[in-house]
């Protein structure tokens, strides 16, 4: 049998070359060997205060970024999370068998609260609980994700233990698949940091809906680190960052990049680097255009309806197991 994928992303805030090269890329390579889902999971987004009409603009638009990265719709299940009920079903389910204790280690929680539980959202708090649901749905094999989704993904393996020993063989325990290279793409101006959507700083990002004056701009005021050699090294951050998302633009080896720059300084660098971004983003960006409302839809309804039909196999089992139905 073909093994199964899972995946999303939030339609909040600009999509990054961060979420492109640390999950969406993946996504892509993946589609041909897995019978892969993929998801816009508007649920998710208002764990945080959205304007109505903002989330439901971002919703479709999130659906033209998926196509326009390479996901095929012949070969992959786009589909919005609200369309298929079972995903909240399923979540209240697995939120009576997780722990407080095991929610509150969640380090995404403790940043977006802002360390202020008394103030956060509950739905922020069970928000990783949501997540498990979305993936033991569909009785996924592996789930492409960036590194900081791993620890939301060890809560969902443990759900899914913890309800198949309770209550029998339920659910498929997935595993997480973290690229190497590309799975933590830092921001341009704090190279310590991820690359963030809620970033306030807006220089730190490369969005993938950029022009390219605004794209050549960021890179040239990147920060940089001590040292002059365009290399590889975990120990300088910001050209580690830089040269990684040019690696993985262009599709070359490590030595091939290292072997390319050699003797060549910053500024010769940024400048390739840009060229490389512009190059990448100019025909994502022509794609993205192509699609109207009126596709999107002929796109996410079937979707949703497949995607349905295994999601509601899951829960009617998980209902039966538990003395629901
Ligand atoms: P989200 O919307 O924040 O991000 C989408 C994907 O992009 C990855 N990512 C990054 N990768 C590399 N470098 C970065 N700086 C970077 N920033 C983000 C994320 O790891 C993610 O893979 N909770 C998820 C969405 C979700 C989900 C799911 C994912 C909901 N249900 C089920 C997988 C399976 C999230 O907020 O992703």
């Amino acid at each position: 049998m073909t093994k199964r994928i899972f995946s999303g992303a939030q339609p909040t805030g600009q999509l990054h070359i961060g979420n492109y090269l640390g999950a969406l890329k993946n996504w892509v390579a993946l589609q041909d060997e897995y019978e892969a889902f993929y998801c816009i999971v508007n649920l998710h987004a208002i764990t945080l205060p959205q304007e109505p009409a903002a989330l439901r603009k971002a919703t479709l638009d999130l659906a033209r970024i998926y196509l326009a990265a390479g996901v095929d719709p012949e070969r992959s299940t786009i589909f919005i999370q609200s369309d298929v009920p079972e995903h909240a079903e399923l979540a209240w389910t697995l939120s009576c068998i997780a722990r407080m204790g095991e929610l509150e280690r969640m380090t995404q929680f403790k940043d977006k609260g802002k360390g202020n539980a008394e103030r956060a959202g509950v739905g922020l708090f069970t928000y990783p609980i949501l997540m498990a649901a979305d993936i033991l749905l569909y009785q996924t094999d592996l789930v492409p994700v960036g590194q900081d989704q791993k620890q939301h993904l060890e809560l969902t393996r443990d759900l899914a233990e913890r309800f198949n020993r309770d209550y029998g063989e339920t659910f498929r325990v997935p595993e997480p698949y973290i690229p190497q290279a590309g799975a933590s793409i830092k921001s341009l101006q704090e190279p310590e940091r991820k690359m963030s959507k809620s970033d306030e700083n807006a220089a730190g990002s490369i969005f993938l809906l950029d022009d390219a004056d605004t794209v050549t701009k960021k890179i040239k005021r990147a920060v940089t680190d001590s040292g002059t050699t365009i290399e590889f090294d975990e120990t300088r951050p910001a050209i580690n960052n830089l040269l990684t998302i040019y690696r993985l633009l262009t599709n070359k080896r490590e030595e091939e990049c290292v072997a390319h720059f050699a003797g060549k300084g910053y500024g010769a660098f940024k400048a390739e680097l840009a060229e490389a971004t512009v190059e990448f983003l100019r025909p994502f960006q022509e794609r993205v255009k192509q699609y109207d409302d009126e596709t999107l839809l002929a796109i996410l309804k079937p979707g949703a309806e497949k995607a349905r039909a295994i999601a509601s196999e899951t829960l009617a089992n998980v209902y039966l197991k538990l003395g629901i139905k």
